[in-house]
């Protein structure tokens, strides 16, 4: 049914509910960016006020641009390429920035796929109860294990990749919606019951100080940077996502508002995973900022020496598999909404080949730990922030004025926020995305250097 690239005769694919949207919405953004990378680098920054100053980078930057992307995605009933041509002109030259989010797609797949697999990995630990009674140690040994044998983890993203092909080559409601309904109330649960289990432990105190207390001596400018940064992985912002999936949304259905009960969702997600996490790194004396070993060093040991400590492994790890999942399902669709709907490739081939490409990238980034960093440092650092200055500039600047007011307010809770959404895409939005290349590009520390 997707086989032919003309909206006019074939209707494009739609969410069933406003309700499908949000959960595939959430699902693409509650990732392994709120499991694994939110609690690290809170760690790392000292936890309270870099949180407060995430939960703002969220609000101020993060849902503007998203409420930007779904609409570029409804307004044009297109994948991130096609959006910017048709709401301007054939051949205008903001595609770039939806060519820059298919590339983009690649590369993030391609190595998100590989802590996915590691993810895959531990849940079959933990079911074979391999990381039972193991110390500190033995942690390491096990996580060396698998990310210095090369076959190991080139099996594991493999099998991971496989799964996300088969959902997304099924279809927008019948693949990707119908897995969302599935996992994400699963991840809601399992996440739900980990913190019943969080809230008794002897750490928890200590790790809600941690979390919100406010340490701002802890807090740098780069820690600043960082949470902004983050703000777009972690909402799937500057990748074409949010257009894709905003692409079949029903135009009766309140954009504003579901999108930010997306961002409410991701934020959620996020800080239960914090709120899981430290209590355990605390009851066990640990240290909080453990770096990328959070999860599969840190976190096996102290749930190694826990009573029950086997069956929450089972639960920590299927939690994390089913939000890795949603997350590339996503990745993976926006390449095969860009192949169906650019070159009329049928859906299945469409999914079948970008896979490969994506494996073959992926598979020497398993193999090489170096490729990893670069890749990660490129995409998170450089082409997310820059897929979201573009679609906040195209949106604020030049996509038509009446459709954008049309799009926001129909139907919407929310239509009062017309003004004050377009301004803070206009304005607030850029600038801060400035700042952080800015720095990336050293002029920040030049100019502090200067100021002595
Ligand atoms: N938001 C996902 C996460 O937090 C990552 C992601 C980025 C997914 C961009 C899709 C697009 O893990």
């Amino acid at each position: 049914m997707n086989d032919v690239p003309n909206p006019s005769r074939t209707p494009r694919a739609q969410w069933n509910s406003r309700t499908g949207f949000i959960l595939a919405a959430a699902g693409s953004a509650v990732g392994l960016g709120n499991i694994w990378k939110f609690p690290y680098i809170t760690g790392e920054n000292g936890g309270g006020a870099f949180v407060l100053v995430y939960l703002a980078c969220i609000l101020v930057v993060g849902v503007p641009v998203m409420m930007a992307e779904v609409m570029l995605g409804r307004a044009s009933r297109s994948s991130a390429v096609d959006a910017y041509r048709k709401l301007s002109d054939p051949k205008s030259k903001w595609v770039a920035f939806g060519i820059l989010a298919v590339v983009g797609a690649f590369l993030l797949l391609s190595y998100y796929s590989t802590v996915a697999g590691w993810a895959l990995h531990y849940t079959y630990l933990s079911l074979t109860n391999a990381i039972a009674g193991i110390d500190a140690g033995q942690a390491e040994g096990l996580f060396g294990d698998l990310t210095g044998t090369p076959l190991i983890g080139v099996g594991w993203q493999l099998a991971f990749l496989a799964i996300t092909m088969c959902v997304v080559a099924a279809g927008v409601s019948h693949g990707i919606e119908r897995w969302a309904r599935i996992m994400m109330p699963g991840l809601f649960v399992l996440i739900l019951i980990l913190l019943g289990k969080a809230v008794t432990m002897p750490g928890w105190g200590e790790a809600m100080g941690f979390l919100f207390g406010m340490n701002w001596d802890k807090l740098t400018a780069a820690g600043v940077l960082e949470a902004l940064g983050h703000s777009f992985f972690t909402l799937s912002l500057g990748m074409g996502s949010m257009i894709t999936y905003g692409s079949y949304l029903r135009s009766q259905d309140d954009l504003a508002s579901a999108s930010l009960a997306t961002a409410g969702a991701d934020t959620l997600v996020a800080l239960a995973a914090s709120m899981v996490l430290f209590p355990i790194v605390f009851t066990f004396g640990m240290a909080p900022g453990a770096g990328p070993g959070l999860l599969f060093v840190t976190l096996p040991t102290a749930l190694a020496q826990m009573t029950g400590g086997a069956v929450l492994s089972v639960i920590f790890f299927v939690m994390l598999v089913f939000a890795a999942l949603t997350s590339a399902i996503a990745i993976l669709e926006v390449i095969a909404a860009y192949v169906v709907d650019h070159h009329g490739i049928s859906r299945v081939k469409s999914c079948v080949g970008a896979t490969i490409v994506v494996a073959l990238f992926g598979v020497p980034a398993t193999a090489s730990g170096g490729w990893f960093n670069a890749v990660d440092y490129f995409v998170s650092n450089w082409a997310l922030p820059l897929g979201g200055l573009g679609v906040a500039l195209f949106v604020a600047w030049r996509m038509d004025g009446a459709l954008r007011r049309k799009e926001f307010e129909t139907g919407s809770a929310l239509a009062k926020f017309y003004s004050a959404w377009l301004w803070t895409l206009k304005y607030p939005v850029p600038i801060s995305i400035a700042v952080v290349f800015l720095h990336a590009i050293g002029v920040l520390s030049w100019i502090g250097s200067l100021m002595g």
